[in-house]
């Protein structure tokens, strides 16, 4: 039966933001910085309030000091705290730096584990520096196997950038996953009750090792939808948003539930900097 009364704890789940400074010479295709605002807006108007923020990764889009500044200033109107990973987009030093107060691990790669409201959250950094695919080493594997072995009553959620699963998307699939199995093994002995991860910019969800792993909606360009083997490289604007994930119980194995919230980005006609090189046609 259903305890109405049991401890609620909501966690929006963002990711792949992308964020630019207004100078930048990506190549982009929607205004990554209004998407960002429009999403933020969105989670602190939710009505009934967040107890945290969990983004997965590619906070921006370039590794860059002032993109991170751009980022804090757009998530400044977020009260409840905000945890973030690297993702492949992202430099190590530089979300450590722009994210004090997370209790990053003393470690090569950036990865902590925080405590919202009953809910474990472990934050896995899956980067591979250099490389846009995943990694698990060595050192990250027995670190994960270290915090997961800690008891803890509630729930636990594995916050990470790469899905630790093929999608079928095979050009996004394609950069791999190294030390794939070194991850599921941790997993198989220990207590996880979610995975979120991000990287493939739609919203995906499998399970690896009975643990439902999920991707989260990025509020930037989307992967098009593409299972054909071979498919190319195709990108789309489909619709943006984040999830809200509601733990119900406070107990491990308990109730997860999972929200998506669509965002209306009321988009401006956007002309990246880039097009100034562009000739008009004559
Ligand atoms: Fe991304
Ligand atoms: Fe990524």
């Amino acid at each position: 039966m259903l305890d109405r009364d049991a401890p609620v704890t909501l966690i929006a789940q963002l990711s792949d933001l992308h964020v630019v400074t207004s100078d930048t010479d990506a190549e982009l295709h929607v205004d990554n910085v209004a998407r960002v605002r429009a999403v933020v807006s969105s989670v602190v108007r939710e009505d009934a309030p967040v107890d945290a923020v969990v983004i997965t990764g590619d906070l921006v889009n370039d590794e860059h000091p002032r993109e991170y500044e751009v980022l804090a200033e757009l998530l400044a109107p977020i009260d409840a705290p905000v945890l973030v990973v690297p993702g492949n987009h992202d430099s190590r030093d530089l979300v450590r730096e722009a994210f004090p107060t997370l209790a990053w691990v003393d470690a090569d790669h950036a990865s902590w584990v925080a405590e919202v409201a009953g809910v474990r959250v472990v934050g896995l950094d899956s980067t591979r520096p250099g490389h846009p695919g995943a990694e698990l080493d060595d050192e990250r594997a027995r670190w994960l196997e270290t915090v997961l072995a800690v008891g803890f009553d509630g729930p636990t959620v594995i916050a990470m950038h790469h899905p630790p699963f093929a999608t079928g998307i095979g050009w996004m699939d394609d950069s791999g996953f190294v030390g794939r199995e070194l991850f599921v093994e941790v997993l198989a002995t220990s207590s996880v009750d979610r995975i979120l991860c991000g990287h493939v910019h739609r919203p995906i969800s499998s399970s690896v090792a009975g643990v439902v792993a999920q991707v989260g909606l990025s509020p930037v360009q989307h992967v098009a939808l593409d299972l054909r083997p071979g498919a190319p490289v195709s990108l789309v604007r489909d619709p943006v948003g984040y999830q809200v994930l509601r733990f119900a119980t406070g107990e491990r194995g308990g109730e997860i539930v999972v929200h998506t919230r669509y965002v209306d980005t009321v988009e401006r006609p956007f002309r990246p900097r880039w097009a100034d090189s562009v000739a008009p046609p004559s």
